[in-house]
């Protein structure tokens, strides 16, 4: 019997893979894979991603479900799920663009989790023209990227480079570049309520090069969504100064620190994707939020938007850059905001739903994001359900007596141990150094522990008649519990008062995940996995986050820590223009459930108070 071979094309290669016998049965993404040959199948070959489009240039292939043939029609190549077909005893020839080649598997970046593939075809692309493009250089770059081009500028006869960017769902022509920039970079924000995360990345080759976090400065102003919505509501000026405090005081600050502590030309950044929640997106891009404050809570806008950096008052680059000494790229890049699905279900979490990998779990699972508020997405087959309530920033380390984000000299983990001399009490402290604040994990851990060792009573309170130094009264904040010292013999102390903020924040999440469960008729029990989110990092301990009653009814296998996937999305949506298309198609797909029309959530909240 004749061996078939495959000839596989990519922009710059061919080569020709004979075809051992015995794989007519397999998906043809599953014999180029044995090849050495993957693509990106970052929804594992169950036909919803579109990550293994190929063209088919010659030969017949099989459809795996139907049984229908499907060959080139005279000059046309079709494109074709390599998942969904398999041989069907010819040669092939095959074209797999740039979109289709997988890039990177899933990897632990920074300090989130991406549990998908990616191709490399990164939203910014500096393209090259020959002097036969220039013929038709709308087919010419719809041919390179393979993908439709809006309408071109006029180019001159001379032109050998353009920038292009991707526009959902179509790529648009920038304009001439002087030469090809040697490493255009792209970056990737997480704006949440109390906390902002900025990286800085390759967009040849998805490395970080520079990040930041920090507070958001909007955090002066009002707390919670809620009350910067209200802010806007009662006095028209509060827009411009929220719009500031983010834009201004918080981004353009981390950026400017992050590109400096790494010694980057700023001139090299070529477009940046925010993702954050839809209140915070608003207040970005300086669209009044209002009407997402009462009901029918409706938003604005929840599309993928994009602006220019100057529409924002967005400035990083230095006043000669326009010198343009490297051939580069734009003093006003576009800054791309991911689309939301709901005044309450923003980016953050579509975002999140993709790089968790949720969107092409089959479930029944959750992603739980838990921030100032606590976003959940329950999905079973192909549907998907999602709400959010209020939980506070307690957990994110804000308005805490010792409270501070996860970094440098946060106490990340605390241990309680009951010994014949009373009660130990250990901590892990971040970058091994004396102690400066608490950071969410330990505040987890403190919960389940204390509540365990009989230190705090079911209501939260410190329980009277214990006979412990380490508890005494803490200015108007009730009684404290030194955990630590720090510099100075500074106590790190945990009040009741605090106590009382996280109950709040675990009983709002788990009340949000109880109800929405029942609402969808499943269990904790039932669940396959629970994708847990958030910029607790990826440090919780799974089994006191249970103990502490955040997971209600949960185990701990049944939980996966995918940390900050938020700021996850918005950096896979840089790389790859195909994780852009499917948050754009999850924020359409994932159906509203509205906690507070449900008389059930009430009772939810007040039993899950207690520890
Ligand atoms: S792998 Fe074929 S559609 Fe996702």
């Amino acid at each position: 019997m004749k061996q078939l071979t495959i000839t596989l094309s990519t922009s710059s290669t061919t080569q020709q893979i004979p075809l051992p016998n015995g794989l007519a049965r397999l998906p043809l993404s599953e014999i180029l894979r044995r090849s050495s040959f993957s693509l990106n199948t970052r929804c594992g070959g169950r036909g919803l991603c579109d990550g293994c489009l190929v063209h088919l240039q010659s030969g017949t292939l099989r459809h795996r479900t139907t049984g229908q043939l499907i060959s080139p029609i005279r000059s046309e190549s079709p494109l074709i799920r390599a998942c969904e077909h398999t041989l069907a005893d010819t040669d092939l020839a095959l074209l797999v663009p740039a979109r289709s080649l997988l890039a990177y598997e899933p990897q632990v970046v920074s300090n989130f989790k991406v549990n998908i593939s990616r191709s490399n075809n990164p939203i910014w692309q500096a393209l090259s023209l020959s002097p036969a493009d220039l013929a038709d250089p709308a087919s010419a770059l719809s041919a390179h990227l393979d993908a439709p081009v809006a309408p071109l500028p006029n180019l001159a006869p001379n032109t050998t480079t353009v920038a292009a960017e991707y526009t959902c769902p179509t790529w648009s022509i920038l304009g001439p570049l002087d030469h090809a920039p040697a490493n255009p970079l792209g970056v990737a924000i997480d704006i949440g309520t109390t906390t902002v995360a900025v990286l800085v990345v390759e967009l040849a080759t998805g490395k970080i090069v520079a990040s930041a976090t920090g507070f958001n400065r909007q955090m002066h102003l009002g707390d919670d969504v809620l009350t910067r919505i209200n802010l806007c509501t009662t006095d028209k000026q509060m827009l411009s100064r929220l719009q500031t405090a983010i834009v201004k005081d918080t981004i353009e600050r981390l950026l400017l620190k992050a590109l400096k502590e790494s010694s980057i030309a700023d001139d090299q950044i070529a477009c940046l994707n925010v993702a954050g929640n839809t209140t915070m997106l608003h207040l970005f891009a300086g669209v009044d939020p209002s009407p997402m404050g009462f009901s029918p809570f409706t938003a604005p806008f929840l599309e993928h938007r994009i602006l220019p950096s100057s529409k924002i008052h967005l400035k990083f680059s230095s006043p000669d850059a326009s010198t343009n000494t490297n051939g580069i790229i734009s003093t006003d890049p576009a800054v791309h905001l991911l689309p939301s699905a709901a005044a309450y279900v923003g980016a953050d979490i579509t975002a999140g739903v993709v790089s968790s990998g949720l969107v092409y779990d089959d479930g029944p699972s959750l992603f739980v994001d838990v921030g100032t508020n606590g976003e959940i997405v329950f999905k079973q087959g192909k549907k998907m359900w999602g709400t959010a309530t209020a939980a506070g920033p307690a957990f994110e380390g804000s308005r805490m007596a010792c409270g501070m984000r996860a970094g440098q000299g946060a106490v990340s983990h605390i241990k309680m141990t009951r010994t014949d001399s009373g009660l130990k009490v250990d901590v892990e402290v971040i970058g091994n150094v004396k102690p400066t604040g608490i950071c969410g994990s330990a505040y987890v851990d403190f919960l389940a522990q204390a509540r365990e060792s009989g230190l705090l009573s079911p209501s939260g309170r410190f329980q009277s008649g214990i006979a412990d130094d380490r508890i005494a009264p803490c200015r108007d904040l009730g009684q404290g519990f030194t955990i630590a010292h720090g510099h100075g013999h500074e106590p790190i102390i945990i009040t009741e008062g605090d106590v009382a903020s996280l109950l709040q924040a675990k009983a709002a999440i788990a009340a949000g995940i109880l109800t929405l469960m029942r609402k969808v008729h499943a269990a904790p029990e039932s669940i396959k996995t629970l994708y847990l989110a958030g910029g607790f990092g990826m440090h919780l301990n799974i089994a006191n986050t249970i103990r502490s009653g955040l997971l209600p009814g949960f185990r701990a296998n049944q939980v996966q820590l995918v940390g900050n996937t938020s700021l996850a999305g918005a950096y896979l949506s840089l790389l790859d223009a195909g994780v852009l298309d499917e948050i754009a198609r999850v924020a359409k797909e994932i159906e509203m459930v509205e906690l507070n029309l449900d008389p059930d959530f009430e009772d939810c909240y007040i039993d899950q108070l207690m520890l």
